[in-house]
């Protein structure tokens, strides 16, 4: 590859940020372009056909007009589904996300909790990981849109509400040593949902394996320089100043409108 290569990273909103935080540690030098699907968001309440034909067409669109090297798929609840059909239209790899059930079943005493979305816990993909990796360990799912909605609002601006974040994780909250962060909004508002289960509960998400998995896919190293950071959305971004100031800490431009092709 003669110039650095052009990682591009998708989400249905800013969950896949924290993804591409970790990606970006590791290897500061590479262009990135950031989408979020935010016209059609939330992903976990689409239609299953609905969510990959949408998926495929904005990425496809997306891989030829930014000559990208490296999809990640930087949400569980896209992944789950549609890694499939992306490999198969694809010639360049495809990164995905899903639930890390088997390091979280590793680390539990007592029973994992698995927060996510209400798709992504009903998932065949999700059930399957659960059959195969959680070692007989209790699995306690938990799926929820609110959740995805405070990441959203904290990262433009919105203090989280404790109250309510114990609210939403009541029904898991009391069973469980380990959880999973099964989306990528969750690790924007881990530290509150560290405080509310308490810190006896060790909280896993998939960031840094996905990183190393970029890393050995592109087989680089980490190096000097910096490259471009662009940022689109699929809905015009305006009154996003908060979100902006947000982005500009990620070494991102203010957000960028995406046309997607009929
Ligand atoms: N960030 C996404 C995930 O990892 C989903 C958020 C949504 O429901 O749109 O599943």
């Amino acid at each position: 590859m003669s110039h650095q290569a052009n990682v591009l990273i998708f989400d249905s909103g800013v969950g896949g940020l924290s993804v591409y935080k970790e990606i970006e540690v590791r290897l500061p030098q590479l262009n990135y372009t950031y989408i979020f699907d935010n016209e059609a968001y939330p992903y976990g309440e689409l239609e299953h056909d609905t969510l990959i034909q949408r998926v495929e067409r904005l990425i496809t669109q997306l891989v030829s007009e930014h000559n990208i090297d490296l999809v990640v798929i930087a949400c569980n609840t896209a992944s789950t589904i549609v890694l499939p059909t992306l490999r198969a239209h694809l010639n360049i790899p495809v990164v995905g996300v899903v639930p890390a059930i088997k390091p979280a079943s590793n680390l539990a005493n007592k029973a994992v909790g698995l927060i996510a979305t209400p798709a992504t816990v009903t998932r065949e993909y999700t059930h399957d990981l659960v059959r195969d990796f959680s070692q007989s360990k209790p699995v306690k799912m938990l799926g929820s849109t609110r959740l995805v909605d405070m990441a959203e609002e904290k990262l433009r601006g919105k203090v989280v509400d404790l109250k309510e974040l114990e609210q939403v994780l009541e029904p898991i909250a009391h069973h469980i040593d380990v959880a999973v962060l099964g989306c990528t909004h969750f690790p924007i508002i881990k530290s509150e949902i560290q405080q509310v289960l308490g810190e006896h509960v060790v909280l896993v998400d998939s960031g840094e394996a996905i990183a190393r998995r970029v890393q050995t896919l592109l087989e680089l190293e980490s190096a000097q320089g910096v490259g471009v950071r662009e940022i689109y959305s699929t809905a015009p971004p305006w009154e996003e100043r908060a979100l902006n100031c947000a982005l500009a800490e990620l070494g991102f431009n203010p957000v960028l409108h995406f046309h997607l092709a009929i």
